[in-house]
Formats: structure tokens, sequence, C-alpha cells
């Protein structure tokens, strides 16, 4: 753990500013020993200087043709690419999510930048016949403003991405604000957005708190959106001042997916799906599935799998190649992810397997927790409703599918699902009766594509969907526009009636 210390610095009109007053550390989840990165902690002054470079740069920004503004992305993607493998280690070392799943979350930007690019060409209005002669009809996208991105730790490139490559070529300018757990992955975009050649002021970068730098974005009258993925908690508290203040919002919160396995499911793809979809990134994926909902024909057997299965994972550093499953992110996850298994045990669930903080030799400096099963979990108990974002599965079982799609459905969230069946009859029905934004059909509840809407139904979200085409329904106004060219008043309504 010898690799220099980075300093982030706030990236302002096209330059890295030094912080004007204390700056934080970033450490390393796998070992808290190891010190990534300081960052500034950033205040409202440091915010208002962003907003404003913000909106200098908003007047010229728009007006460049968004094919322009779609090559300078691509070359950010053209630029993540090569950088993919420095990246995907800063990740891991600073998140501490598997190398794998580092090159992963790389991947998914590049995706982005190189999808959300060919918008630039389309970005499609409509036209329509007017009712009255001699009259033209269309709509148009314009952008809205100056955009506040609030990202969080469990994607440190990819969300980013999702948010910042749709806001700018939509010809929006932008703010982004990096989770204080993982500045160093933003700070090193900044980089690629800056050699890519984007002009100064288009994307500014403040590091800093939430609950301070955070929220003077949110609150800044010059704000024009807030675009945020996080805590439902936090999620409700951007809405409500959004919601005073008329921003935009894009909110990206909570989940709590099952995956259903029906007798009839091919067991081993079932399991497949069930492992990575729980136990990936440690469980800490609004995607992330926490709760197996097993026919009673194969629970015995299916809990047998996967327990051997779960015995096998092996828990380790980011960093290290051999790892299937990296720490959590902080002490207060832990933390979180330890008083929901003291909730477990008192609402009378089994733990099959794990159920406690993982410290034992070289885990000892970092945030581990065992990869654990739970059973006998009911639908009613708060372990299989709320949102633990830690390696927690819960198992239910049910003995019909009109019962695995209520109990799915049994909870304030509704972002990810998945239905492992044979039978094409219930594959559609499932489709059709899931209260979610998102149902895979065998397949897990994890691994979005991004030329494709994500987002959630309930309290998952706003009502908003992020990246594919509905990115561009946040990131843009309609503009109607009526050209009459009769050469004389024509009213709407009246003059084309007797
Ligand atoms: C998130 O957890 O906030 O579908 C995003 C997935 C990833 C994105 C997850 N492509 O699991």
């Amino acid at each position: 753990m010898t690799a220099p210390l980075i300093e982030c610095q706030n990236y302002i009109n096209g330059q890295w500013v030094a912080a004007s007053g204390e700056t934080l550390e970033s450490r390393n989840p796998s070992d808290w020993r190891d010190v990534v990165a300081t960052f500034p902690r950033s205040s409202a002054a440091d915010v208002d200087a962003a907003v404003a470079a913000a909106r200098k740069a908003f007047k010229s920004w728009r007006l460049v043709p968004a094919p322009a503004r779609a090559e300078i992305i691509y070359r950010v993607g053209e630029l993540l690419l090569q950088h993919k493998e420095k990246l995907a280690q800063l990740i891991s070392r600073e998140m501490g999510k598997p190398l794998t799943e580092a090159r992963g979350d790389v991947q998914e930007g590049i995706d982005c930048a190189l999808y959300m690019a060919g918008e630039g060409r389309r970005m499609f209005g409509q036209t329509t016949p007017s009712e009255m002669p001699n009259k033209f009809a269309m709509t148009m996208r314009i952008p809205v403003g100056v955009c506040a991105l609030i990202t969080p730790w469990n994607f440190p490139v990819a969300i980013p991405c999702w948010k910042a490559f749709p806001a700018l070529i939509c010809g929006n300018t932008v703010i982004l604000k990096p989770a204080e757990d993982t500045p160093t992955c933003v700070h090193y975009l900044s980089q690629l957005f800056h050699k890519a050649g984007l002009p100064n002021g288009v994307v500014n970068i403040v590091h800093g708190l939430g609950e301070e730098t955070g929220r003077a974005l949110v609150e800044h009258p010059d704000v024009n959106l807030v675009s945020f993925t996080g805590s439902s908690e936090t999620g409700a508290e951007v809405g409500s001042v959004c919601g005073r203040t008329h921003k935009r919002s894009c909110l990206e919160m909570g989940g709590k997916n099952a995956q259903i396995v029906m007798a009839d499911a091919d067991l081993q793809l079932a399991l497949d799906g069930a492992v990575w979809g729980a136990f990936g990134t440690s469980g800490q994926r609004c995607t992330a599935t926490s709760r197996l909902i097993l026919h009673r024909d194969i629970k015995e057997e299916f809990t047998n799998l996967l327990l051997e299965r779960v015995h096998q994972l092996r828990l380790g550093l980011g960093t290290d190649p051999q790892t299937e499953v990296g720490p959590l992110i902080n002490s207060a996850q832990l933390q979180r992810v330890n008083h929901y298994l003291e909730i477990a045990r008192a609402e009378g669930t089994k733990v099959l397997t794990g159920g406690e903080t993982a410290n034992t030799e070289n885990l000892a400096h970092g945030f581990f927790f065992q990869p654990t099963v739970l059973d006998r979990v009911t639908p009613e108990m708060r372990v299989a409703k709320e949102e633990i974002f830690g390696p927690v599965v819960g198992l239910i079982e049910v003995g019909s599918f009109e019962e695995a799609i209520a109990i799915l459905n049994n909870t304030p969230y509704g972002l990810s699902s998945s239905v492992y069946t044979r039978d094409v009859n219930l594959a559609f029905q499932a489709m059709r009766d899931i209260e979610a934004g998102i149902t895979y059909i065998n397949g897990p509840t994890i691994g979005a594509e991004v030329h494709l809407p994500f987002g959630g139904m309930k309290q998952t979200g706003n009502g908003h969907r992020e990246v594919g085409t509905a990115a561009l329904d946040v990131f843009t106004e309609w503009k109607t526009v009526y050209v009459d060219y009769s050469g004389s008043l024509q009213r709407a309504q009246i003059d084309n009636r007797d």
C-alpha cells in the first residue's frame, strides 16, 4: 500500500482549484490504514462559484450543435476505454468492489458514452398536422439549464456517466457532487472530461459532504434540475427541497428486490443468478437480490445448493484478483448491516450461514461482513421489507405463483425483480403483475444495460428513468412550436368551425 496520496481538487470553470477550507480523507474500505486521497470539504461559497461557472457556460454550450456536443462525449468514452484498467484499479481501491466488477463499472460508463453520443444525431421531436390550413406544428427538445448531479459510491464511475453524458448532450451544463466515500474516481473522470476538450464551465465538480455541499447545491436558486441517486431518506429531503424551490428532480433511491424460483425452474441457473444477485458488490447495489422467494417443492434442495455455493465465496480485498466478495464501504454501513442482523434474530429468522463481521487475518483492517443467508423469513418482517444494502439474503417459502408475486410486491420499493421458471405463461404473468421498473426472466436482479430505461416504481423513484432515451426526458424540456404561414390571424378552435 505505497501508492502516492492523490489530492483531489474541485474542478470549476475548467480549472482544478485548491480547497478554500478543510480537507477530508478518502480511505480504502478493504484496509482503512490506506489513505487513497484527500479532497475538499466544499462550502456554500465553493458551490456558488461552480454554479456561476455552469450558468455562464450554459449560454454558449446550449448553442453548440448537439452532434458536436456528442462528439466530445464520444471522446470521453474513448478515453475511458484507454484508462479502463487504471480506473478499475482505483475503483477497487477506493470503493472495495472486486476488480472484475470494477472493470464492469468503467465499461458501463463507456457504453453510456457511445450510446448517448448517438443521441446527439437523433434527439427527435415530432411534427404533426395543425388543425388550421397553412400552419405547421412541431416539438423540439431544449436543455433545462444548470443541472446538479449527486452521485453515490456504489458505482463511482458508471452513475456519474449515466447522469452527466445525457445531460451534456442535451445541452445542459452540470455540477457533479460525488459521494464523499469515492471522490477520487470522479476526480479522475474530471481529467478525462478536460482532456476530451469540453469547454470551461460545462462540467464542474465540487467535493464535500452531502449535508453541506450537497445541500447547498440542491438549495441553490440558480440550479434548474437535481438528479440524485442515493438513500430513500436523503432522496425524500432532496425531493422536498426541489418541490419547495420549483426545481425539476430525478430521484433514484432504494430497492428491496426479490428473485422468485418456481418448482419448474432450472435450479442451477437460478442458483447462479441468486449468488450473483445477492452477493455481487457485497449486496451494495440498489438492484441487489435481498429476498429469495422459493417454491416449497424446491426450497430444501435449493437452500442446500445455495449454502454450498456461499461457503465457497472468497471474501477479500477489492484489489486482490482472487476476491469474489469485497468489503462494505465504511464503518457506518458495517454497523447498519450488523444492526439488521440483530433485528433478523429478534424477528425469529434463522441464520443459516454468515451473520457476523468478518475480521480474521487480512480482513482485520477493513469493513467485511460474511455472506449471509437468513431462513424462515416471513413477508411482514422488517428484514423482508427494508433495504439492508449488504451481503444478506432472506429466504421466503411460498406454495404458489400468485403467493410469490404478492410477496414480491409487498414492499414500499419497486426497482428490480426476477423470476426463474420454464413456464412461458407464468413468465408473461410476472412481466404484467410485478410492481417494479425492471423484471428479469431467468436472469438475476442485477445487470441493467445502458440503452434501456433504468429506474423504479413506488418509493424507489419519482417517476423518472435514467439512461436509454428516457434520460432525454429528464434532461430536456419540450418546446412546442407553431408556424403560421397563412399570412392572416387564424384562431384555433374557432375559425375552423361553422
Ligand atoms: C445501482 O445499484 O444504483 O443493474 C445501479 C445493475 C447495474 C447498475 C446498478 N448495472 O445492477
